[in-house]
């Protein structure tokens, strides 16, 4: 496993900065907006899918927070901060509420403070760690949350820079190990089996121009991340169809779900 972390290189593209392009930000530079772009002619809804994910993302916490009862979130492969982020939904729901995130992007590093603006009430901290290092990221998020109470654990748009060679089924089987009973997991990930040429010709552009690869999963692909927990409604479905709040123009690759232990 390689657990270095990305050197601050902007000769070759970044997941975190790429997907700040695709979302209208400011932190990216010409390699991240060519292999952006090269994405968005691969599969023109590039944009909406990048824009329906955050919302989904927002979707998924307020349901947990507000719904579900959770105050403990831990989101892994953050991205660079974009308003409203987990703490800001989760908290406007439940101010107690106490978010851990993880990411090993420089540039998200660099943004770390505008994720630690948490309520009076509630906590936020950042963990600058490669997800694949469960160990660090179980032990360094115990400083803030409390692993005995429910958590949920968010792994939004994120998977697919995992290789299947690091065992991305493992690392999310190992953190959720962590965690009571009670506790949700939240994804979504890149499909492979939607629109399958189309995405396959975006994979093979963007991982020509990126420090990580893109790794399409398939439907069964990513329920097996689901296994031993309970999928709330409606199941795993296309991003814009959890819990419609999303307009879509057109069809996005993107399955999307959330778990309860
Ligand atoms: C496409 S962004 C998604 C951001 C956010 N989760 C969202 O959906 O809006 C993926 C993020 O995962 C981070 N990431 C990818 N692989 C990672 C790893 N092994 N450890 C930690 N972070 C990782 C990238 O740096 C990037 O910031």
């Amino acid at each position: 496993m390689d657990d270095d972390h990305p050197a601050f290189d902007t000769s070759i593209a970044h997941h975190a900065r790429i997907y700040d392009y695709l979302l209208g930000g400011k932190d990216h530079y010409a390699a991240d907006r060519k292999a952006g772009d090269a994405l968005i002619e691969a599969y023109p809804t590039m944009v909406s899918l990048a824009r329906a994910n955050r919302a989904f993302l927002g979707r998924a916490v307020r349901f947990l927070a507000a719904e579900a009862g959770i105050r403990q979130f831990l989101d892994i492969g953050t991205g660079i901060p974009t308003a409203p982020n987990t703490h800001q939904v989760a908290q406007e729901a439940a101010p107690g509420s106490r978010v851990v995130y993880v990411d090993y992007d420089p540039v998200v590093l660099a943004h770390a403070r505008a994720l630690l603006t948490s309520s009076p009430q509630g906590a936020t901290d950042y963990i600058d760690a490669d997800a694949r290092d469960v160990g660090t990221v179980l032990e360094e998020a115990a400083r803030t949350l409390d692993f005995s109470r429910p958590v949920a654990v968010i792994f939004v748009m994120m998977l697919h820079a995992i290789g299947d060679s690091d065992d991305p089924h493992a690392v999310v089987a190992r953190v959720m190990d962590a965690v009571p009973d009670g506790s949700y997991l939240v994804i979504s990930h890149p499909a492979s089996d939607i629109e399958p040429e189309k995405v396959a010709d975006l994979t093979a552009r963007v991982n020509q121009l990126s420090y990580q690869q893109y790794t399409g999963r398939s439907r069964a692909q990513v329920m097996r991340f689901f296994e031993g927990l309970e999928l709330v409604e409606p199941g795993l479905v296309q991003v814009q169809q959890w819990r419609p709040g999303f307009e879509a123009d057109g069809t996005l690759a993107l399955w999307a779900g959330v778990g309860r232990k």
